[in-house]
């Protein structure tokens, strides 16, 4: 079989939020896909990376008085480190602010603006916020909803009856940022013609092998891609202020971040190369358009969800087509995950973190298998049943896999395995081993196809078969009567042969058990074929614990841990006063903006250290716009260095010398890029120069308690 070359790509999650089981079903699946045909000797690059920019991290940068590198930074190292802990293996983990993406990014914009009449500039109304000084994303936009009058909907559409509208035709519209009133306001952005793109998207649909499952080239052909519709202009640029690139020859304007984020599949690439993770050159990998010629020398695969299937099947390889690179060999589509049926919740504590999981139930060898074993071709969702969860592993990997070597090795730890003659062997014994090749190559196939369901069943109707030898052979009946040793041996020898290639079928799923597999026999799973070597004639080593049975106690820790560590949601916001009703009271505006939070137990209210301090000094921070850095002293020789985002407000950093104010002061330590801050001081407002210190009377004492 020739080598292919194979470039796989999973989505680039936003760097604005943790790795969620629901992330997971992707990372495991295309990462089983890479683990196999690595197993098959093929040349696989494997590339992720953060998809960094966009209004929600400028956002989370200015709340938490901080830059959006150091957020960047932090959560690289977070994702990357939960992808690893779930034995994701990709070679270069990224991001998309990288300085290989904003290159390959002008060269992309280059190309489109190149061709003639393809990008052009139009005016846009779009709700403006004058507190934020930035126009609004709809999903910062609560209001009314035009049609059905519900409360607290997003900008752009309303869960409740189900309409879509443009955020201008939202009543009593509110910025979710400050709170204030958006205007209307009208801005040039920047177009792309995806018309005049429209065939090469057609024909590389419609090519074979398909690039797409059937269902998605079906759905697509029926919507955007409908015979009678043009395609639409896509919107790329946003003003500033904007996170982002921007846009060489278009000052003040920013590329929307799905412009970048697919460039970013190519710059994860172009790093992964120049850090020496992967063979070069790009080329390889990713070749120009006009290199092969009929043939493809190199595949490209995508994984992503359904959700961003139009990203990646319209605008992307038009964008490609633009720039003379290669389209994807194929692009795999899955469905989301839900739990025990119902959409992830947080609340419900099914909203589980990749962490969270780790912490509580542990080895992610139960959740790859349990994926594994619902994975297809299909796009239809996929259901963590978390009672099935428990059965299935505890049923299959433990009870069929696992046991199967326990249950054997500490027979012959001592004589080792049987001799290599094996006409001397049971001949259902022999059997058995041989079916085990025909199953492979039929499973490989299934691997290939990307149905891995139908795989999991083919291997687990083996172990079934392996399962009911030793049953038959019953080795601890065997182990009672020194006279029947030698066959003892042999029973327990195919047994644990058995077993090695069950590890070698399922090594693409449960890369440890390979591991393990590999050390009980004093050797390693590296390729397919590893399946048809007959261990005989060797000692094995001592058996390790392999893999323990999943409690439901842990699985029930894991949601009552996800309930818990995510803030309970905010009760919906009753309906905004009518617009223009004058209060003469204080009036809810900044209640209604940020809703009462529920109540909580006097234990959790217990667990803040509140605290007065005195500003012994406060500095300003080099580049910080936003930052003063204070040093707070909590009495005697306790004192806290705090970086707080009160600049704006305080301008003159020495006026607040000797001031007292309220301090967290059992908050975790958190790096920034500036320095570490070692608590967080109380501050009331919604930012810029409206933000009040909260200063207790001059009575109060540093270091006093606030009850
Ligand atoms: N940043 C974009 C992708 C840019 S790719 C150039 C994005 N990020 S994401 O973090 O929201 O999602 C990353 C991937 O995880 C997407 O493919 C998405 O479909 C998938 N999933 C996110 N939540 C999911 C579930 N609940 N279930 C299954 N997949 C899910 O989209
Ligand atoms: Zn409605």
């Amino acid at each position: 079989m020739p080598i292919r070359q194979i470039l796989v790509t999973a989505a680039l999650p936003y760097v604005n939020g943790h790795i969620h089981i629901g992330h997971l079903v992707e990372y495991i699946q295309a990462d089983i896909w890479v683990r196999f045909q690595r197993l098959c000797g093929h040349r696989v690059a494997y590339i992720c990376a953060d998809d960094t920019h966009g209004t929600a991290t400028m956002i989370r940068a200015r709340n938490e008085g901080r830059s959006e590198q150091s957020i960047i930074a932090e959560m690289n190292v977070t994702h990357h480190r939960d992808f690893a802990d779930f034995a994701v293996a990709f070679d270069h983990y990224g991001s998309t602010d990288s300085a290989s993406n904003r290159r390959l990014v002008g060269e992309f914009w280059q190309a489109l603006t190149a061709a003639p009449g393809v990008v052009h500039h139009k005016e846009v109304t779009q709700l403006f916020d004058p507190k934020a000084g930035c126009f609004l994303a709809d999903r910062f936009v609560k209001g009314t909803c035009p049609n059905c009058h519900s409360p607290d909907q997003y900008g752009d559409s309303c869960d409740k009856c189900n309409t879509t509208y443009s955020p201008a035709d939202l009543k009593n519209p509110v910025s979710t940022l400050t709170g204030a009133t958006p205007e209307i306001r009208s801005a040039t952005h920047l177009f792309v013609r995806l018309e005049p793109l429209r065939a090469a998207v057609e024909a590389w649909m419609n090519r074979s092998p398909a690039p797409l499952q059937q269902e998605v080239a079906n759905w697509l052909k029926g919507t955007f891609l409908a015979p009678d519709k043009p395609l639409r202009d896509w919107d790329v640029s946003r003003p500033a202020p904007y996170f982002g690139f921007e846009i060489p020859g278009e000052p003040g304007q920013y590329f929307y971040v799905w412009v970048d984020a697919p460039v970013g599949y190519l710059a994860s690439l172009t790093d992964a190369i120049a850090a020496g993770k992967l063979p070069g050159p790009v080329a390889s990998w990713w070749p120009a358009s006009s290199a092969h010629a009929g043939q493809q020398p190199a595949e490209i695969h995508h994984f992503i969800g359904k959700d961003i299937t139009y990203f990646h099947t319209v605008f992307w390889p038009a964008m490609l087509t633009a720039a003379g690179y290669q389209l994807p060999t194929q692009v795999h589509i899955h469905g989301f995950l839900t739990v025990d049926g119902e959409k992830m919740s947080k609340s419900k504590g099914t909203f589980v973190r990749a962490r969270t999981y780790l912490e509580t139930v542990g080895d992610p060898a139960y959740m790859r298998y349990y994926f594994a074993s619902k994975l297809n071709r299909k796009v239809e969702d996929i259901d963590l049943n978390l009672g099935e969860f428990v059965d299935k592993v505890n049923s299959d990997l433990v009870g069929k896999v696992v046991n199967l070597a326990s249950r054997c090795a500490n027979f012959i730890a001592a004589s080792g395995l049987a001799p290599g003659n094996t006409t001397q062997w049971p001949a259902e014994g022999v059997q058995l081993l041989d079916s085990f090749r025909g199953g492979a190559e039929e499973i490989s196939a299934l691997y290939d196809s990307g149905d891995y369901a139908e795989a999991m069943r083919r291997i687990m109707a083996l172990a079934d078969q392996a399962n009911r030898y030793v049953e038959t052979a019953a080795p601890w009946k065997l182990a009672k009567d020194a006279s029947r040793a030698a066959e003892l041996q042999i029973a327990c020898t195919i047994a644990l042969n058995l077993f090695w290639r069950l590890t070698v079928l399922l090594a693409p799923v449960l890369p440890k058990l390979a591991e393990q597999a590999g050390a009980l026999f004093a050797d390693r799973i590296t390729h397919w074929d590893d399946l048809q070597r007959l261990h005989v004639g060797k000692p094995i080593a001592p058996f390790q614990h392999l893999l323990g049975r999943l409690q439901m106690e842990s699985v029930k820790a894991m949601i009552a841990a996800s309930a818990s560590e995510v803030p309970p949601p905010r009760p919906v916001q009753e309906a905004t006063a009518a617009a223009g009703e004058e209060v003469a009271a204080d009036d809810a505006a900044a209640v209604d903006a940020e809703p009462l939070l529920p109540t909580i137990a006097f234990e959790d209210f217990a667990k803040l250290d509140l605290r007065v301090a005195r500003i012994v000094s406060a500095e300003e921070v080099p580049k910080a716009k936003k930052i003063l850095k204070l040093t707070l002293s909590l009495g005697g020789s306790h004192q806290r260095t705090v970086f707080a985002g009160i600049k704006t407000a305080y301008p003159d950093a020495h006026a607040l010398v000797g001031r007292l104010v309220t301090v967290v002061a059992n908050l975790a330590p958190r790096t920034m890029s500036f320095g570490v801050s070692e608590g967080m001081v109380i501050a009331a407002g919604p930012g810029s120069t409206d933000i009040f210190l909260l200063a207790p009377d001059s009575g109060a004492k540093p270091g006093q308690r606030v009850h």
